[in-house]
């Protein structure tokens, strides 16, 4: 039995300590926002938070977490209304939309050590959360829009 924080709530998993932490979100604890695309560390879909850090859910194993804080696409914000996710709703970014939640949650940790990030900064983060709809721009823009955003209430 593996013990964690998820989402703000303690919860225990009963499955091999092996077992990628992507599935141990998705099959036993049945949150489905966090996706599945290549399994080897290399789309960026599975993206959740450990200990505020973006981290591929795909390639970390369920023990890795054991005592630590997980946060997926659904904790991010209670309301779904985090900047990034507000952004990203004003500028209508996803398309398929299937790796937008693994974009959204690699955004948010981005943006809360890099509150200023110039376009380079943005690209040099983003480059290794693929989307295979070309939303590219979109998800620049939304970054660079949620970064102004979460300056302006940081200033009150
Ligand atoms: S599914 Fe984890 S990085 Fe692609
Ligand atoms: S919106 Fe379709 S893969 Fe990114």
């Amino acid at each position: 039995m593996i013990k964690f924080e998820l989402n703000g709530k303690e919860v225990s998993v009963d499955a091999d300590p092996d077992t990628p932490l992507l599935w141990a979100i998705r099959d036993e604890v049945g949150l489905t926002g966090t996706k599945f695309g290549c399994g080897i560390g290399a789309c960026g879909a599975c993206t959740v938070h450990i200990d505020g850090t973006a981290t591929r859910s795909c390639i970390t194993y369920l023990s890795d977490v054991e005592g630590g804080k997980v946060t997926t696409i659904e904790g991010l914000d209670e309301d779904g209304n985090h900047p990034v996710q507000e952004a990203w709703r004003d500028l209508r970014v996803p398309q398929c939309g299937y790796c937008q939640s693994g974009q959204i949650m690699q955004a948010a940790s981005f943006l809360k050590d890099t509150p200023n990030p110039s376009d380079e900064d943005i690209d040099a983060v983003m480059t290794g959360n693929l989307c295979r709809c070309m939303t590219y721009s979109r998800i620049r823009q939304a970054v660079r829009n949620a970064a102004t955003a979460m300056g302006a209430s940081d200033n009150g």
